[in-house]
């Protein structure tokens, strides 16, 4: 604490990234990155926007949100692009919760939620999800708060179909329901089809993750036009130019080179249902993701000493000291030969973990 800090500064607890470490080599498959570099479009592209870096980038970001309106088959004024989706989050917390119009989402989810939420002082009830980490989207029927759900949810990867996403959108006339899609194209059914139908529907999406591009920091939202309007006023009270030229011109080569994506995200999902068996068989629950990671939990093993014994062997991997879930580990989606070093690292801690519980019953 300092006598300097505001009350919001001493109030909020900020948001914990994942571990990004600088002091050796791992496995990293713990933020969810995409293993693959971006398409060498992307490169290119770069290059040629350096020679112009003495101006400023246009700040409404136009040609990028041309790109990605005629990919969705939109009109331009129904597209929004932020440096990154976490930014747009924030701007659409500003933009549509305020203190008596509160927010409603599932009790495990994303936590920036959380930190949006008391950031920007709003009102909020967490959902419990299912047993099962499903989402039972009665409680999101009231018409009475606005909504975030993360569809696949974060970190269980789990999916809402649209039939669910259409009742929840159809009983919200009068509050904003925000869809985050960041894992969306590795196995999910995209909402941004409702945008005509629903002007209260606001999809987020992120060249973080399905496009390579976690350090270029671009992320989207689709929705009506008074919806993106709402996010401009923000954005142009807080920074004109969110998104600098480098990140405007690779996003747009990115968008461009539709079949790298493809194969791409192919690959990881193919990789991801590749893995589920071999896992399972060790003896671990693993959740039906349709994300570019796996929520697994073993029936003998803590999770917490399968991440210690996995970053000691040069893996990282994600555990969340959270109610719930703190039996269960996030593993992002690596290339394949990561993931076979995973899976046999994985077996040799188990197989050790085996034989101490042996000779500790030998002893007894
Ligand atoms: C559910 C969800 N939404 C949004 C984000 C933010 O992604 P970015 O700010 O890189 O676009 C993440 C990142 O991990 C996420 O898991």
């Amino acid at each position: 604490m300092s006598r300097f800090w505001s009350d919001t500064t001493r109030r909020i607890s900020p948001y914990i990234p994942g571990e990004q470490p600088q002091d050796k080599e791992y496995i990293k498959l713990n933020t969810n990155e995409n293993p693959y570099p971006p398409s060498p479009r992307v490169f290119d592209a770069i290059n040629r926007a350096l020679s112009n870096l003495r101006r400023y980038p246009d700040p409404e970001g136009m040609r990028l949100r041309e790109v990605i309106a005629s990919y969705h088959n939109l009109e331009v004024q129904q597209v929004f692009v932020s440096n990154g989706s976490d930014e747009l989050l924030a701007f659409a917390f500003m933009a549509f919760f305020m203190p008596d119009r509160p927010v409603i989402y599932p009790d495990i989810t994303y936590t920036f939620y959380e930190v949006y939420a008391s950031l920007f002082k709003i009102r909020n009830t967490l959902i419990p999800l299912n047993e099962d980490f499903s989402i039972d989207i009665k409680p999101y029927c009231t018409n009475g708060a606005g909504v975030i759900i993360a569809n696949p949810n974060a970190p269980t990867g789990i999916t809402l179909n649209l039939k669910e996403i259409e009742t929840i959108l159809a009983s919200n006339p009068d509050n904003v329901v925000i869809i985050d899609e960041a894992y969306i194209d590795f196995g999910g059914e995209t909402s941004y089809g409702f945008i005509n139908k629903f002007p209260n529907l606001l999809v987020v999406q992120t060249l973080s993750k399905s496009r390579s591009l976690a350090g270029l920091r671009v992320g989207f939202a689709m929705g009506s036009q008074e919806l993106i309007e709402g996010l401009c006023r923000i954005k142009n009270s807080v920074n004109s130019y969110p998104l600098d030229r480098l990140a405007l011109e690779g996003a747009i080569a990115a968008i461009e080179d539709d079949q790298y994506f493809q194969e791409t995200r192919q690959r990881i999902i193919n990789t991801r249902e590749h893995i589920k068996p071999s896992l399972r068989e060790m003896g671990f629950e693993v959740l039906d993701s349709k994300a570019n990671f796996l929520f697994i939990s073993h029936n003998a093993l803590h999770a917490g000493t399968l991440f210690r014994e996995l970053k000691d062997a040069g893996v990282l991997t994600r555990h969340f000291q959270r109610p719930r879930i703190e039996n269960f580990l996030r593993v992002t989606i690596g290339t394949e030969d990561e993931m076979r070093a995973f899976l046999s690292l994985t077996k040799d801690i188990i197989k050790k973990q085996h034989k101490s519980l042996d000779k500790k019953i030998h002893l007894i």
